[in-house]
């Protein structure tokens, strides 16, 4: 047994990150047979494509998917962490697993992702939830193999690294999609702002080499994908803990002279965004117009409390300069009732939505986590308070969030349209700008890039018809 361990996942240290390549062995390729997998996932665009590694290496062991639980022979929880919320949720499935377990004693059950990754979390499992056969953590899904291996030769495994982390290359991926594809460019996280988990979840910065970012772009390409989103905790800071003369900016550009359609990329840490990556980002038509700067607070008290690394002003010169990008939309993140935020820092939260008047925004009440630097600040506003904040802030993103749209009524924009849509006739797409579009069109155009006339507008989503 491994267990995740705090004290190890805060450290970093200069060790240079060991680069490996997946391999299965022919022994594990048949442990799936006549063998079903259901898999659930939480949080974020990182685990979402975890998931589709995690698939792919269960169809290499001869599994096959099913959607439905209850019919499932191995059943496994992809979890996130960020917010007490998406652990409170994962907690109740794990109820409902057990409840299965009962009848169907033979089922194997297994968590992984961001909880995995908690110490606290994998305490609580030992003493209350010690009937779960598989835990396993963000850094070894490529060790997934053997630990189901050992797992149905009746060893319960418990495998979860807290230290440093390697990039494995060559993991097989089961998209989700056949036309948009995520594309990992780096993991974890150095950043360590007061609130998030996310740097002991998922680690240290491990950037992937850019040849095989490049490779992995122009396979999806041939294979006909029409968009890729390069990913990563912070991608503006691609490349700073590898050794080699390239950043941010050198990736995208390689990835638009690939010339796959669209290229997008998220999250952007307002810290490491470059006038160069903005030149090259106006450069090519293949660039997405569409960022995503989160906020988390206008106040510059909060900021620094946060450890954002950045103020109010110098977040407005950026956002500024990114306005500068035709066509652009912006997004963000902004959280409330942080420890000690007053009426005042609310207040400057709102002026900066009232200068940014965002596309859109995710909003969040501060969620303590355990271990972070926040969840032992002083912590007074009531969550009533909290909540009446986050009423109003959303008031305000979403009269902005339709402001935007309204201004493409009667306009022509490119579409990928992706699938079908839940309204009657309709299929479902972005356009460039990340605006969702349900488009009146038969499902011969599903895959395509078509231009599209807006007729009609709501706040969250844009409906039109395909021009002739
Ligand atoms: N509480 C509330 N929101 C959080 N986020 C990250 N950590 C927390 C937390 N502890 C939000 C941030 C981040 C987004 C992914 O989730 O806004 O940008
Ligand atoms: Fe969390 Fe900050 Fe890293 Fe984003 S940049 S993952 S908010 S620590």
């Amino acid at each position: 047994m491994l267990k995740p361990c705090l004290k190890e996942a805060k450290v970093r240290t200069d060790k240079p990150i060991t680069f490996k390549e997946y391999k299965i062995e022919q022994k594990y390729k048949n442990l799936g047979k006549n063998k079903k997998y259901f898999i659930k996932t939480y949080g974020c665009q990182m685990n979402e494509h975890d998931s589709e590694n995690i698939k792919a290496i269960l169809e290499q062991m001869n599994f096959s998917e099913i959607k439905e639980m209850e019919k499932a022979d191995l059943i496994l929880l992809n979890t996130c962490a960020i917010r007490e919320n998406a652990h409170n949720k994962v907690f109740g499935m794990i109820g409902r697993i057990k409840h299965l377990k009962e009848t169907k004693p033979n089922i194997v059950a297994g968590i992984c992702g961001c909880m995995a990754q908690e110490e606290i979390v994998i305490d609580e499992i030992l003493t209350k939830y010690n009937w779960l056969n598989l835990v396993f953590g963000t850094h070894n899904i490529d060790n997934l193999p053997t630990l189901l291996y050992n797992v149905y030769n009746g060893q319960k495994q418990i495998e979860v690294y807290s230290i440093e982390g390697d990039v494995i290359e060559n993991i097989p991926a089961k998209r989700d999609s056949k036309y948009k594809a995520w594309v990992n460019i780096m993991y974890g996280c150095d950043k360590f702002c007061t609130y998030c988990i996310v740097p002991y979840t998922r680690g240290r910065q491990r950037s992937r080499k850019m040849e095989e970012i490049i490779k992995e772009i122009n396979d999806l390409k041939e294979e006909g994908y029409k968009e890729i989103t390069l990913l990563g905790q912070n991608v503006n800071a691609y490349g700073k803990d590898l050794k080699e003369d390239y950043d941010m900016s050198d990736l995208l550009e390689k990835a638009a002279k690939t010339n796959i359609p669209r290229v997008r990329f998220i999250t952007s840490h307002p810290w490491d965004f470059t006038d160069k990556m903005i030149e090259i980002i106006k450069k090519y038509d293949n660039i997405m117009p569409y960022i995503h700067l989160p906020l988390q607070s206008g106040s510059n008290r909060i900021l620094k409390l946060m450890g954002r690394r950045y103020t109010k002003e110098s977040y407005l010169e950026l956002f500024n300069k990114l306005k500068t990008i035709p066509n652009v939309s912006i997004t963000t993140d902004i959280i409330v009732g942080f420890p000690g935020e007053t009426e005042e820092d609310f207040n400057e939260t709102l002026d900066v939505v009232n200068i940014c008047k965002y596309d859109s925004a995710f909003t969040f009440i501060f969620s303590a986590r355990e271990g972070t630097p926040a969840a032992k600040m002083k912590d007074d506003t009531p969550l009533e308070i909290k909540e009446q904040r986050l009423y109003k802030l959303n008031e305000l993103v979403n009269k902005y969030a339709k402001e935007n749209n309204d201004k493409y009524l009667n306009k022509e924009v490119l579409v990928l349209l992706e699938g079908k849509s839940n309204k009657e006739n309709s299929l479902m797409g972005y356009t460039e700008t990340m605006k969702l579009v349900n488009v009146k069109a038969s499902d011969k155009y599903i895959g395509q890039i078509v231009k599209v006339k807006i007729t009609d507008v709501k706040t969250w989503s844009l409906d039109g018809v395909i021009c002739n």
